[in-house]
């Protein structure tokens, strides 16, 4: 008999379940999507979060431990006891910005990781009404929940937490709180939907048989009584093997509901989790959560009097620095590169003119330190007329965030806040590559060395950017002065991609650049059609700036390219080079420069070679083809550009030309300016 019932077993689990020393700790998900199976609406976010359900109405997420666990030992003890388990992890709720959410996430014990026909809203995901309640679903549940019960439950109370087996209405349940160590007898609310992180440990001991749940929010420490000690016997309703995981719900009100970190033991108590490893939640940063606990402390220690005063100081701070609410639309709130405008305020100190590190065509550049991490940044605001595609500006952002590369100043996120955009970058030490040539501090010279490896290093970023990355992007606005130089004297290219907005028409009431006066390749100024091939262009016009010391574009109709390829005709290319570089550069390497640079700054795109070839050859891996006839440059366009621009700097106008969106195919009139 007891061998068929065995035998039933393993036809009906083909999967072993893992003996009873399961252990576990996942601090963020990055890398755990092999360890979790997910479902319905749960993913793992690139930042480790794992999200079990979005803010759309009545979705269900699921995300269970692979594995199954050996819940009931399978030895021949007549009736041996559910085991002892102990979990701990922390989750956000985040509601959307107008108004409630709803709904809850709950931590599950189920046979089986689906859950055919379960419902959404207060089901959680988990049951639906015809199987509410019946003995064989073998389902313990702890849920978390922010939404009132429906008559017919027993979920009296909104934002509570509460015990379930096989069935919604909970066995016990109260609202959730917790009681700090020294605060006596006092409890405090943890909001649940507050979208703060907030910590929970479930514990059951087999023995005592006896289930205890603990909240606290994040980061305080596990405090001693419990919220909900329930004395159960889980035996009878589990079956000797469980998946173990989370299941959560939205409603006709909807949350998000994510988990950022898991731990869970069969052995003793759930190894700890570390909590500076965890993801933030979106829309929440690490310099709330970490305030708050100390903002609890020092008021403790206060006396009702100066609580008072030092509210009404708080409150006037904060209406101070806010302006006015920051309100979320509800596309932001999944965005994981979105900073919150108060941290930006405090880091660049009320956006501070002493804070200013530098103005481009996109707007003003200032310094910060962040509250929260001490990292320094440069954030870029943008002013702008209108709010119109903030949504599309944000996905582009969100994209470009996740670019990486040693010759890249790394996107950090953005912000944006009624009509300004601000964009939040590494701050980069050196400055930039053009004020280090033009004006250096005295008694520096960027040496040959250094500028070789600078160059280099530019296009290695570039052709990450053309060839590297998931998707081609195309800078657009490549110059000396988006070269940012780092500590250890390595370029990091900036500004990459934002150009694109244009074609989105997003910053349409700005000033329209598209790209800089001299770097433009002449296909370009014609058509407007960007392509990778501009890039080179306008990088060979670089590479010609750096070696020779001089702005691509001069007074008196100076045009570096055409300078460059007379001193080539008359076998005299050495005296292009920068006389500040003297003794230290290199014979070949220097010549070889300037001859790409004239290569990549040719007149036809076709005749360009790619970023890939520019590497090889600057690398020494391939030579540099043989070219007999560096042909004369068409400059007409750049003369005539050169003209329109000492123009409009002597009138302090902005020129207006024709284009031809490279999307749309429409004429559009676009203002080149000077760019700086
Ligand atoms: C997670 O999955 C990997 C790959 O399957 C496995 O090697 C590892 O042991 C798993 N870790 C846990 C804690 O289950
Ligand atoms: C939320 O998730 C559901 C299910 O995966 C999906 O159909 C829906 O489009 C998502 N909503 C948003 C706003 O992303
Ligand atoms: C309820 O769930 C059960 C078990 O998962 C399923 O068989 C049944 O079809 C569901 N009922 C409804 C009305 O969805
Ligand atoms: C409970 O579920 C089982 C299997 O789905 C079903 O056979 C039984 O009728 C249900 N019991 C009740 C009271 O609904
Ligand atoms: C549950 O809490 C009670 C009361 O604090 C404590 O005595 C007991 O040891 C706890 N049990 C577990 C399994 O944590
Ligand atoms: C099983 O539970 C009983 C109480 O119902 C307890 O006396 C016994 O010690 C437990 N056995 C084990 C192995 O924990
Ligand atoms: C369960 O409770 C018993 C008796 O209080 C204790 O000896 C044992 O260590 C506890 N087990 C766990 C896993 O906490
Ligand atoms: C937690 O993680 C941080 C950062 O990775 C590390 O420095 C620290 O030592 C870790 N703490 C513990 C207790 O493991």
């Amino acid at each position: 008999m007891a061998l068929a019932i065995s035998f039933a077993f393993l036809l009906l689990f083909p999967v072993v379940a893992q003996s009873g020393n399961v252990e576990f700790v996942f601090n963020g998900f990055t890398g755990r999507e092999e360890n979790l199976t997910t479902s319905g609406a749960s993913i793992i976010k690139p930042t480790g979060l794992l999200r079990l359900t979005n803010s759309s109405k009545n979705v269900i997420g699921h995300a269970f431990y692979e594995d199954p666990i050996q819940i009931i030992s399978r030895d021949s003890s007549l009736y041996p006891n559910a085991s002892s388990f102990s979990t701990s992890f922390v989750f956000a709720i985040v509601p959307p910005s107008s108004g409630e959410g709803g709904y809850g996430l709950a931590f599950t014990l189920s046979p089986s990781k689906q859950f055919p026909g379960a419902q959404a809203g207060h089901f959680l995901g988990i049951l639906n009404s015809s199987n509410d309640g019946n003995s064989s679903n073998h389902i313990f549940a702890v849920e978390f929940d922010t939404v009132k019960g429906y008559k017919e439950v027993s979920d009296s109370e909104g934002n509570h937490v509460g015990i379930n087996i096989n069935s919604m209405s909970s066995v016990a349940q109260k609202p959730a709180s917790y009681s700090e160590e020294d605060s006596g007898t006092r409890t405090d609310e943890v909001k649940l939907e507050s979208g703060e992180p907030i910590q929970a440990w479930i514990e059951y001991n087999g023995t005592e048989q006896v289930v205890n749940i603990t909240i606290a929010p994040s980061p305080v420490a596990k405090p001693t009584a419990p919220l909900i000690s329930h004395h159960v016997d889980l035996t009878p309703f589990l079956t000797e093997t469980m998946y173990i995981g989370f299941s959560a719900s939205t409603g006709e009100k909807s949350s998000s509901h994510y988990i950022l970190g898991w731990s869970f033991s069969m052995k003793g108590s759930a190894p700890p989790l570390n909590l500076t490893q965890l993801p933030v939640p979106p829309g929440k940063e690490k310099s709330a959560s970490s305030f708050k606990p100390t903002v609890i402390a020092v008021i403790a220690t206060l006396s009702a009097f100066t609580l008072i005063l030092l509210g009404a100081l708080f409150s006037l701070t904060l209406y101070k620095m806010l302006g006015h609410h920051e309100s979320l639309e509800e596309w932001e709130i999944d965005c994981p590169h979105r900073f919150r405008y108060r941290d930006l305020y405090a880091a660049t100190k009320g956006f501070k003119e002493s804070e200013i590190i530098g103005a481009g065509g996109f707007g003003k550049v200032y310094r910060g330190t962040l509250p929260a991490t001490g990292s320094e940044v440069a954030v870029k605001k943008i002013v702008r007329n209108s709010a119109n595609g903030m949504r599309e500006f944000a996905a582009e952002i969100e994209s470009l965030g996740r670019l990486r590369h040693k010759n890249l100043v790394n996107l950090q996120g953005w912000c944006k806040r009624t009509n300004d955009l601000l964009i939040v970058y590494d701050y980069i030490p050196n400055g930039s590559l053009d004020s280090l040539i033009y004006k250096p501090k005295p008694n520096f010279v960027l040496n040959w060395e250094k500028r070789f490896n600078i160059l280099k290093g530019i296009a290695s970023g570039l052709l990450y950017l053309h060839e590297e990355w998931e998707q081609v992007v195309i800078h657009r606005d490549v110059k000396s002065s988006n070269v940012l130089i780092d500590a250890e004297m390595n370029a990091r290219l900036g500004d990459f991609g934002l150009a694109r907005l244009y074609d989105h028409d997003i910053l349409s009431h700005t000033t329209n650049v598209v790209g800089t006066i001299g770097y433009i390749a002449p296909e370009l100024a014609r058509t407007g059609k960007v392509s990778t091939s501009s890039d080179v262009y306008a990088y060979g016009i670089l590479l010609l700036e750096v070696v020779s010391g001089r702005r691509p574009i001069g007074s008196s109709n100076f045009i570096l390219v055409d300078w460059v390829i007379e001193r080539h005709q008359m076998g005299q290319i050495l005296d292009a080079v920068d006389p500040k570089l003297n003794s230290t550069c290199v014979v070949e390497e220097v010549e070889m420069v300037l001859e790409l640079g004239l290569l990549c700054s040719r007149q036809k795109p076709e005749a360009r070679p790619t970023m890939r070839q520019v590497t090889r050859y600057l690398s020494g891996d391939d030579p540099l083809p043989n070219i007999e006839d560096w042909g004369s440059v068409d400059s007409r366009t750049l003369r005539e550009m050169n003209s329109r621009m000492l123009k409009s700097l002597i009138s302090g106008e902005t020129v207006t030309t024709s284009y031809v969106s490279s999307t749309t195919g429409a004429i559009s009139t676009c203002s080149i300016g000077s760019g700086r």
